[in-house]
C-alpha cells in the first residue's frame, strides 16, 4: 500500500525529479488492474495504445482508434484515485495538424476522464504539443522507439545509437520547449538516456532505457509475466501466465469431476 494518498499531478513528477526521487509507471486498460496498481502506489497509470497488442490482439498499435482508447481510459480513470492517469493518442489522431490533435485531445480528455495525453514524435510534433498545452491539457512526449512508427523504423530497434544521439537530444529539447511535462524514452542506450535525463528539466520515463531516467514504465502484462514472449528490458515480477493456466486447468478438472461447485458455493432451498 502507498504510504500517502496524495493525488499525483504533473507537478508532483517535477517535484520528484527535483528531489532526486524516482517514480514508477505501469500501463492499464481496465478498472480492475488500475485499482490494484493505484492502491499499490504506482505514480502514473498509462492507458497505453499497447492495448492494441495486449488487449485487442493486433500485431501493432496502428489500428487502435480514439473510441477504443476512450473506453479503456474510462475504465482506468473510474478506478484510479491517486495515480496520474495519462492516455495515449492513437495513430492517426494527431499527425495531420495541430487542430486535429487539439480536437482529439479535448474529446479524449472529456470522454475518458484522463488527466493528460501522450503522443509520439519529436520536433515535427511540437506544433501539436503547443496547441494541446495551450488549451490546458498536459502532454507527455514519447521518443526513441515509437511503436506507431514501427514500419518507418524498420522494426523493434534501439534508437539513438552513435551519431543518432544528437537528433534524439534535439527532439527531446524541442518537446520540452513545446511544453511537455514528461518524456518517455523507449529502447534508448542507457548512457544516452541518463545524459538526457540530466540535461532535461522535465522528468524522463524509461522503458528499455537503463536506470538513469527519472521514472520507469512497463506494460503491465509484461511485468506480471502474462505476455507469451518477453524482451531484454522487461523484468517479470510474478508469473501470472502459469498461475492462470494452472487455475484454469484445475477449474476445468473440478467442473468435469463435479467437485465444483461445492455445498459452500450453492444456495439452500
Ligand atoms: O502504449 C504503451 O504502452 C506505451 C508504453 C510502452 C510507454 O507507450
Amino acid at each position: 500500500m502507498a504510504s500517502e494518498i496524495k493525488k499525483v499531478r504533473t507537478s508532483s513528477l517535477a517535484d520528484l525529479k527535483a528531489s532526486g526521487t524516482k517514480f514508477s509507471c505501469l500501463t492499464s486498460y481496465d478498472a480492475t488492474t488500475a485499482e490494484i496498481f493505484d492502491q499499490a502506489g504506482i505514480e502514473v497509470i498509462l492507458v497505453g495504445d499497447s492495448a492494441g497488442n495486449t488487449v485487442l490482439g493486433h500485431d501493432s498499435t496502428l489500428e487502435v482508434t480514439v473510441d477504443e482508447m476512450i473506453s479503456f481510459g474510462k475504465g482506468v480513470s473510474s478506478a484510479a484515485k491517486r495515480a496520474l492517469v495519462v492516455i495515449d493518442m492513437p495513430f492517426g489522431s494527431y499527425e495531420v495538424s495541430p487542430t486535429q490533435a487539439l480536437e482529439n485531445a479535448i474529446l479524449m480528455m472529456k470522454r475518458s476522464g484522463s488527466e493528460a495525453v501522450k503522443l509520439e514524435g519529436g520536433s515535427d510534433r511540437a506544433p501539436q504539443v503547443k496547441a494541446i498545452v495551450a488549451a490546458g491539457i498536459p502532454v507527455m512526449g514519447h521518443l526513441g522507439f515509437t511503436p506507431q512508427s514501427v514500419h518507418a523504423l524498420g522494426g523493434f530497434k534501439v534508437q539513438g545509437r552513435g551519431e543518432h544521439a544528437a537528433a534524439l537530444e534535439k527532439n527531446a529539447l524541442a518537446l520540452q520547449e513545446a511544453g511537455v511535462f514528461a518524456i518517455v524514452l523507449e529502447m534508448v542506450p542507457a548512457e544516452l538516456a541518463k545524459e538526457l535525463s540530466q540535461k532535461l528539466l522535465v522528468p524522463t520515463i524509461g522503458i528499455g532505457a537503463g536506470n538513469g531516467t527519472d521514472g520507469q514504465i512497463l506494460v503491465w502484462q509484461d511485468f506480471a509475466g502474462l505476455s507469451s514472449g518477453t524482451r531484454k528490458f522487461v523484468k517479470q515480477y510474478t508469473n501470472l501466465r502459469s498461475d492462470l493456466a494452472k487455475a484454469a486447468s484445475n477449474y476445468r478438472a473440478e467442473v468435469i469431476s463435479g467437485e465444483f461447485p461445492g455445498k459452500q458455493h450453492s444456495f439452500d432451498s
